[in-house]
């Protein structure tokens, strides 16, 4: 949800800069824009699309060298996506350009003040007022006019501003949205994340919340809004340049689910002590805190949220703790029953989900626990939670995730084994037992990618259908669901997930002649759930629907009625997840590529939501 790009240094900061933009790209794409200081004024280029277009903008009309600017890639929030509202945003003397990632909540009174003071916005947006607001405040030193800019504003924000008479400085600013700092030799760096860094320097320095931070080539000062020196966290990124590149691959998404394999071992990666004891990674939470809790609440958005569902049957089954789900946009707003013995479980790939992160701080001020799951470490989410377990996914670029859900579906895994392990329901051998079945699955999730030759063919074939069900059980039900999200994230076509045993009381109605549906089959050892879906398959196939059918290798019962059987090896049952929604990954990144989408960067979406 915007990307943002800072650099001070020794290089040509149009080529750092836009090397930041495009791996930032992912963040949103409505328009991107760049600004560097030339001489005493702010010069800017900026283009409504693609990052693409702003390449070809400066091609046209380059910038003259210099040392110190910073650059920006959009997801419109207030104001069209056009070269208008794209950022950066100057005053109206051209001397200060600001970009911005959130939402300026009280813009309309801070544009009626600047108004009423004769200033022209030129601009729909909420950033604008910032530009105008840093002009009237800057007395020489722009961090001085950043806090007090930002003590008078509303909402969730990342600033970084240049200001044409204060050379060689670049100022940056957070309030909950993200804005991590890279350090180098003589050179220092600004981004929403630190791929926007990566080719650079893997030295990365964390913001806190209400920071401002005075970016030189050779220092980097971080002060409170209030202009109290700021203790900050310095942290060797652990992933290279190379983890954000495409491989070879045509798409990210493509190369992140051939990824999967990895990301699954390295996130169980030294989870077992010498003792056989389960470790998770960071624990501010007592075990007797543990003992205590008496109902879980997992919240989450998207993919998050679908792991979050397939959550609820492994903890409830291993630890007989009550589990809620619930979608983090809602969660706070309906007022939960929470309390000091409820864990809230917060799952999230960026740690920066905005929704998500309010959901959180309303858990923790009623006096619950939040564990948090997240793949970034050192994000929001994290650094606001009792307690951490990171996925070891590496740089999930594309939008539409995949390799983040299946590290997520282990973590909950872990977590529930952890939970059973300290209230004394499993035996140290039994969490070994499930530990070696979570450990099968990188092979089992190869043995799956090297069998989906049919299900890209199958995308191909289905390129005109209009829509697509997706019907499973059990955990085969968020299975179901994350399938047809894939499929509308991707391929824009209509598509929903049902528990298959809800059919009956409506979505067979939808049933038509050459309806593809695409049903999860449990696996054939919960035979009463088994025999019922086979039963749900042929209901529909009755009614003309076209049956795709995933199931265990060697179940024979349900070839009778598959117009398509996708085998996928055979995993007990918690981890049916993992296997079966591969091809579902592949089918929908296929379908788009056929229909010529763009599969890494569909329209309208932003990989991280850092607005509610
Ligand atoms: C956006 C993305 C989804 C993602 C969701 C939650 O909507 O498009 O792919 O699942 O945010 O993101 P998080 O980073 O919190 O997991």
């Amino acid at each position: 949800m915007c990307g943002i790009v800072g650099y001070v240094g020794q290089q040509n900061v149009v080529d750092v800069v836009m090397g930041g933009l495009r791996r930032l790209e992912y963040r949103g794409y409505d328009s991107a824009g760049v600004a560097v200081v030339a001489g005493d004024e702010v010069l800017v280029r900026r283009r409504a699309g693609k990052l693409a277009n702003l390449e070809k903008l400066l091609a046209d009309k380059p910038l003259p060298a210099a040392t110190f600017g910073m650059g920006h890639t959009r997801w419109a929030t207030h104001g069209a996506p056009n070269d208008r509202n794209a950022h950066p945003h100057l005053d109206e003397a051209a001397k200060v350009a600001v970009v911005h990632n959130g939402i300026i909540e009280n813009f309309a009174a801070l544009r009626s003040h600047l108004e009423d003071n004769g200033v022209t916005l030129a601009s729909d947006t909420d950033t604008e007022v910032v530009s105008h607001l840093l002009a009237e405040q800057f007395d020489g030193d722009l961090a001085e006019a950043m806090r007090a800019v930002c003590r008078k504003l509303e909402g969730a924000f990342t600033l970084v501003a240049v200001h044409a008479d204060q050379p060689d400085v670049v100022v940056g600013a957070r309030r909950n949205s993200p804005l991590v700092v890279g350090r180098g030799d003589g050179e220092n760096f600004l981004g929403s994340d630190v791929s926007a860094f990566i080719a650079h320097t893997r030295h990365a320095v964390e913001l806190g919340q209400d920071q401002v931070v005075e970016l030189r080539a050779d220092r980097v000062d971080v002060t409170t809004f209030d202009g109290q020196p700021a203790e900050v966290r310095e942290y060797e990124v652990d992933w290279d340049a190379s983890a954000a590149e495409k491989g070879g691959y045509d798409y990210f998404m493509l190369k992140e689910i051939y990824e999967q394999p990895k990301a699954v071992a390295d996130t169980l990666l030294g989870r077992i002590d010498d003792e056989g004891l389960l470790q998770l990674d960071e624990m501010r939470l007592s075990d007797e805190d543990l003992r205590d809790v008496d109902k879980i609440v997992i919240i989450g958005c998207g993919t998050a949220f679908h792991s979050g569902l397939i959550a609820k049957y492994s903890i409830e089954h291993w630890t007989r703790i009550p589990v809620e789900v619930e979608v983090a946009s809602e969660f706070r707003y309906r007022d939960p029953i929470l309390g000091r013995r409820t864990l809230v479980i917060a799952i999230s790939q960026s740690g920066e989900t905005m929704d998500t992160l309010m959901a959180i701080r309303h858990a923790r001020e009623q006096g619950s626990r939040v564990l948090a799951i997240c793949n970034v470490n050192g994000s929001t989410i994290p650094r606001e939670s009792d307690a951490v377990v990171y996925t070891y996914a590496g740089p999930e670029i594309a939008v539409a995730s995949t390799k983040a859900f299946l590290t997520q579906i282990i973590a909950v895994h872990l977590v529930a084994l952890y939970l059973a392990q300290v209230r004394g329901m499993k035996w140290s051998d039994e969490i070994a037992r499930h530990v070696d079945d979570l450990a099968a699955m990188p092979e089992a999730v190869d043995r799956v990618l090297d069998t989906v030759g049919p299900v890209r063919a199958l995308a191909r074939e289905l390129v005109d259908a209009r829509a697509v069900l997706f019907l499973g059980r059990h955990v085969g039900f968020p299975v179901a669901l994350e399938g047809a999200l894939k499929l509308k994230e991707l391929a824009y076509m209509h598509a929903e997930g049902f528990p298959a045993g809800e059919l009956k009381h409506g979505p067979i109605a939808l049933i038509e002649e050459g309806l593809p549906v695409v049903v999860v089959v449990p696996p054939l050892s919960r035979k009463v759930l088994h025999d019922k879906i086979v039963s749900n398959i042929q209901e529909i196939r009755a009614r003309g629907a076209r049956t795709i059918v995933i199931a265990e290798e060697g179940d024979d019962t349900v070839a009778p009625y598959a117009d398509t059987l996708i085998p996928v090896p055979a995993v007990p049952t918690l981890l049916q997840p993992v296997v079966a929604i591969v091809p579902l990954q592949v089918f929908a990144c296929e379908l788009a590529s056929a229909k010529g989408y763009d599969v890494d960067q569909p329209r309208n979406l932003a990989k991280s939501v850092t607005v509610e």
